[in-house]
């Protein structure tokens, strides 16, 4: 049989298709492979770490999902090296990469060290470069495939204190845009997903506190990315209300300017409110320490 051929009966709706997500220890990640289980899909999770990764995998084996954890950081070329070998090795194609894996810090510009300048581009551009770089001639060979890029509506709506996260995250989208027009002869599409402040890990590693401003629940925009994993579309933007601030946004300056000042003062205060918090707990264990004879 053709490769054509071959790939048109494996269609996007099949049962069994194998799905490659990075960063699936935590948040979105997460529960998009949850979200996928009722679709039957194959999945290959990514993620530093192990006992969290070894978590989602255990609840993937209660539902009967077969699964293949592999530890593993997307910044280091061998660690990608293996996760490919092996996903070939366990399942023999890829049929979608969730580019999920991905961390925001939030700084003053003048005030972020050059470590966490390159955490971030690291991890959220060359990561995701890369790891396509692996997976898109497995898609071309078989005809067949998807990339799925997170993103950020911070891509379109730059917030000041997230200047380097929102930077890594346009250039998401602008890769995304450019490699879609390249790779749909070989059968593959390209979606690229903007979501909004949701409540996962993410702020913590970000160095704020989500009291501050409010946050959307994890598990509908894990739905809409496991719908999209069904049906490709060139950008999901999540919650859909983003759509039309995103609309305005990126026309009018001036409106951008009043959407984007509150975003920016709540992410300083949930920063401030954080470091605040930090610093009590540091007091208060010292003066534990102090208290033991
Ligand atoms: N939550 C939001 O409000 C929001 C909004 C817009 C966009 N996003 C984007 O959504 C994606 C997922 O974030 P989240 O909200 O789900 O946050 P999260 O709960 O912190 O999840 C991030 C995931 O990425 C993994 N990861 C980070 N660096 C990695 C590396 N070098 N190699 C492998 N895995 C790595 C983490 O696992 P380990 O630490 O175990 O490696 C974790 O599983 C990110 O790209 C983020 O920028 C989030």
């Amino acid at each position: 049989m053709s490769k054509k051929k071959d790939s048109k009966n494996h269609s996007f709706f099949d049962e069994g298709k194998v799905v490659l997500i990075t960063g699936a220890s935590s948040g979105i990640g997460k529960n998009v492979a949850l979200a996928l289980a009722s679709s039957r899909m194959k999945l290959i999770i990514i993620a530093r770490r192990e006992n969290k990764l070894m978590q989602t995998a255990r609840s993937l084996n209660k539902l009967k999902i077969k699964n293949l954890p592999i530890v593993g950081d997307i910044r280091n070329r061998e660690d990608r090296e293996k996760i490919i070998r092996y996903s070939l090795k366990k399942f023999g194609r890829i049929d979608v990469l969730i580019n999920n894996a991905g961390l925001g810090k939030a700084n003053l510009f003048l005030e972020q060290s050059s470590e966490e300048i390159d955490e971030l581009i690291e991890t959220n551009i060359l990561g995701l470069i890369k790891m396509s770089k692996l997976v898109i001639p497995i898609m071309k060979e078989q005809n067949d495939g998807h990339i799925i890029n997170i993103s950020s509506s911070l891509a379109l709506l730059p917030v000041y204190p997230f200047a380097v996260y929102c930077a890594t995250k346009s250039a998401v989208k602008t890769f995304s845009d450019c490699i879609r027009e390249e790779v749909k002869e070989y059968g593959i599409k390209v979606s690229t997903v903007l979501p909004g402040p949701y409540n996962t890990e993410f702020h913590k590693v970000a160095g704020l506190d989500d009291s501050s401003y409010t946050s959307f629940t994890v598990l509908k925009l894990a739905d809409k990315i496991a719908k999209l994993v069904k049906k490709p579309k060139e950008n999901l933007i999540q919650p859909w209300f983003f759509i039309p601030l995103v609309w305005i946004a990126t026309r009018f300056k001036f409106i951008r300017r009043k959407i984007t000042s509150p975003i920016a003062k709540s992410i300083m205060e949930g920063k401030i409110k954080k470091e605040r918090l930090e610093f009590k707990k540091k007091e208060e264990a010292q003066k534990i320490t102090v208290k033991i004879p």
